[in-house]
């Protein structure tokens, strides 16, 4: 029976994270997978999070399970922080997942529970999982233009004009900051024109928020995410702490659906539980208690707060450095974008034999389609890698 599975391929951050690790060389450098590394080049566990997780330990007296939507004091901690204000919770259903992948898992699973004949709009480019996941769940989906390779910026036009050819029963894929893998933002004009066109078409929006508080700040990288609960009968919402806690193996992610009134809520969050049932019955709860934990004291919270802001001003200031040191190494006038891109990533100008030469001769690895992560540089590999770019001619 197994001897007919045929092999699968890695999607491309996974197979670029082997063949790093089985890489010798010892100035090799990982621009791969989007993990954020101190000036060390370490992933470090956050204080916050470290003394959240000492105090659990110390008064945790049990592991029994908790329920099949997760706890719902984690719910409220997380859901308030990416709502804020727009956090409406008597027509919000919630459940804890494995992760942000998970939270989107489940978001696709809900909507093909809808029964619904439409498509989900997908940006060109974005994170390699969700066409993958989208395919192999036979959810019929295409891109919306999003990016101008040419430019680095954002294909508004494109966007927006792709965007009007939604109908009711679609799902528009947006990134609520830091868009994996361009580092392009949405500006609140943007979102604005966006929310308008599922007014009129009748689309539904599903935003993946993985990086808050890595982009503008934790606030503002939740403006777009904000204006659209604040405008839209139905949305849903997946967010991670994989990158804003650090908690990436804990996998610590919330589905958040955004329903038309009480009696919706109630049918969709059963939905959303049975859907936990069905794949895992009850979510991890480790991380999910750390979050709620780090939230809400006021004390770790102010303490996650620093840190976050470190990290957030760090990744700021190597996309600086770096747009310079790009510059002027290659006394190319192209990638003031790289500054004004936000989060981890950007896309380098590169085509797949560069990103091929880059690896082999040089040991910098990024992924594929020259998604690379600038949270792993430091002041000290910025010029080794910019040299390494300029003699690929990228
Ligand atoms: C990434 O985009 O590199 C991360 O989100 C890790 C992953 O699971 O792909």
């Amino acid at each position: 029976m197994l001897g007919r599975l045929q092999p699968t391929a890695p999607d491309k951050i996974l197979k670029l994270m082997a063949m790093f690790r089985d890489d010798p060389r010892i100035n090799k450098v990982d621009l791969g997978v989007g993990v954020y590394r101190s000036a060390e080049g370490t992933t470090p566990v956050l204080r916050a999070v470290a003394e959240a997780e000492a105090q659990i330990l110390r008064d945790q007296t049990t592991k029994s399970y908790t329920a099949l939507a997760g706890d719902p004091a984690f719910h409220q901690a997380l859901g308030d922080l990416v709502l804020g204000d727009t956090a409406d919770w008597s027509r919000i259903a919630a459940i804890a997942t494995p992760g942000g992948t998970g939270a989107f898992r489940q978001a696709i699973e809900l909507v093909r529970r809808t029964k619904s004949d439409g498509q989900v709009w997908v940006p060109d480019p974005s994170w390699p999982n969700h066409a993958a996941i989208l395919s192999e769940t036979g959810t019929p989906w295409r891109s919306y233009r999003y990016v101008d390779r040419n430019t680095g910026m954002l294909d508004r036009d494109g966007m927006l004009t792709d965007l009007q050819g939604a109908k009711r029963g679609d799902v528009v894929l947006l990134h609520g900051c830091c868009h994996n893998p361009t580092g392009v933002d949405l500006d609140l004009k943007d979102w604005d024109q966006i929310a308008a066109i599922c007014e009129q078409t009748g689309a539904m929006p599903l935003i993946d928020i993985a990086y808050q508080g890595f982009g503008r700040g934790l606030e503002q990288d939740a403006q777009g995410v904000r204006l659209i609960a604040s405008r839209l009968p139905e949305a849903l919402i997946g967010a991670s702490c994989s990158k804003n806690f650090g908690l990436y193996r804990e996998r610590v992610g919330l589905l958040l659906a955004l329903t038309d009134g009480q009696t919706q809520q109630a049918v969709t969050q059963g939905a959303m539980e049975w859907l936990n049932r069905l794949s895992y019955a009850f979510p991890p709860d480790h991380g999910a208690r750390v979050v709620t934990k780090v939230l809400s004291s006021p004390q770790l919270c102010d303490n996650w707060l620093t840190e976050l802001e470190e990290m957030r001003s760090r990744i700021e200031r190597l996309r600086r450095q770096f747009a310079h040191a790009l510059t002027e190494a290659t006394g190319r006038d192209r990638y003031g974008y790289i500054e004004r891109g936000k989060g981890m990533f950007c896309l380098l100008p590169a085509t797949p034999d560069h990103v091929a030469a880059l690896r082999e001769s040089h040991g910098v690895y990024v992924i594929d389609d020259g998604r690379l992560n600038v949270a792993g540089l430091s002041e000290d590999t910025i010029p080794q890698v910019a040299a390494a770019i300029r003699s690929c001619g990228i």
